[in-house]
């Protein structure tokens, strides 16, 4: 996986009374508000979560509802922990899955436990992802907010699938092909949420943007959001069209963004942290949520989620699994609420120096 990127190293410390105020007045954020759930219940479930093993915690009864809800682009409500597709592929992220069935029975559980935000890119296999989603899940009926949101992307091409570059390919007409082809796949008339993969150096960033307006003004594009981008790029962007969601490299113990998260929230943009749970390493033992993972008897990937679900309220975190229990194991972090003294000292365990 190529995680090249072109940021600023921040320093921001995230400023927890901002943040509250900003959950508080909203900015177009529907803040935690537990659906409709009984504390009765939430105290169950993290009861149960506190006695559960490392498999299927809680037997899925925890829905991502309870991470609370976003509204993307200001009228695309989704649950706030979604899903990542990428791992839908096979080794290399490239071509079909080792196990498919396994892959299709995840994407179906998807509604049963509320998660009714995917993220995809037609990169992934390439296609293969794209292809599955829609195998398993069309019509995108029988969600918690109706239809299922897909998310994908475009724009960053995969020349050799052993050779880890991946290449960025920003020429507008390619982007409207990938956007044509993604439609194909997915089986859509429209895409609610389109990402431009990477930002083309080679090409005037420009040029990428008004690509993007004008799939939103023919209709083929929804919402549409970057990935991989600085304050400078979204702001450059945001002249040309409505930037909805930003998708950046972020987690616990990666947090160069800071000052793109920080953006985000002020401008009420969803952000979107890829590698939520460092493409594994947060799940193993030993990792920066450990001690407190065995205080409360939930496991190291539930801590890493729970804290991103915390650090901020324009926070979507989509962590990507090839495995039944751990898509069980990571939706159930959405009853976890780390105490403003958790989240204090996990904070200072990773700021950045
Ligand atoms: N915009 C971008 O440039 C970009 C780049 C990368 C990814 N993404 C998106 O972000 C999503 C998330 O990133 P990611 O999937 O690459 O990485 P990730 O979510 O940080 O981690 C996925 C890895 O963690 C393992 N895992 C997941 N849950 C686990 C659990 N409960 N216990 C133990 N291991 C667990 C998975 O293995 P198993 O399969 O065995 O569970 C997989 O190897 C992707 O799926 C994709 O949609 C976007």
């Amino acid at each position: 996986m190529d995680i090249r990127d072109n940021h600023l190293d921040e320093k921001n410390a995230p400023d927890l009374a901002r943040r509250r105020l900003l959950a508080a007045v909203g900015a177009g954020i529907a803040a935690a508000p537990l659906m409709g759930m009984s504390a009765s219940s939430i105290a169950q479930n993290l009861t149960n979560a506190g006695k559960a093993t490392t498999a299927s915690l809680n037997g899925g009864k925890t829905s991502a509802s309870q991470a609370g809800e976003f509204l993307i682009g200001g009228d695309l409500r989704v649950s706030r922990l979604g899903y990542g597709g990428l791992q839908l592929t096979g080794p290399h992220k490239w071509g079909e899955p080792e196990r498919r069935e396994e892959a299709i029975q995840i994407l179906r559980r998807l509604p049963q436990l509320g998660v009714d935000f995917i993220d995809t890119a037609d990169a992934y296999g390439p296609f293969v992802s794209e292809e599955i989603i829609s195998e398993a899940l069309v019509p995108y009926q029988g969600f918690t907010h109706g239809k299922a949101i897909i998310a994908t992307k475009g724009g960053f091409v995969r020349p050799d699938p052993f050779t880890d570059p991946w290449v960025e390919l920003g020429n507008p007409d390619y982007l409207q092909q990938c956007v044509r082809m993604s439609l194909r796949r997915l089986k859509l008339e429209r895409i609610d949420l389109w990402h431009l993969h990477r930002v083309d150096p080679k090409l005037p960033q420009t040029q990428q943007y008004e690509a993007i307006h004008s799939f939103i003004d023919k209709g083929l594009i929804r919402h549409a959001g970057l990935s991989e981008v600085t304050v400078e790029q979204i702001k450059a962007a945001r002249k040309i069209f409505p930037v909805a969601t930003v998708q950046n490299h972020y987690n616990l113990s990666f947090r160069k963004h800071e000052a793109v998260l920080n953006y985000c929230e002020d401008n009420g943009i969803a952000f979107i942290p890829w590698f939520p749970l460092a493409n594994g390493d947060l799940t193993k033992p030993g990792g920066p949520g450990d001690t407190l993972a065995k205080a409360r008897g939930v496991t190291p990937a539930q801590i890493a989620i729970a804290w991103l679900l915390k650090r901020s309220p324009v926070m979507l975190p989509i962590p990507g699994t090839s495995r039944l229990t751990h898509l069980e194991e990571n939706v159930a972090a959405a009853s976890i609420k780390l105490t403003d003294r958790e989240f204090e000292q996990l904070d200072r365990l990773t700021r950045p120096s």
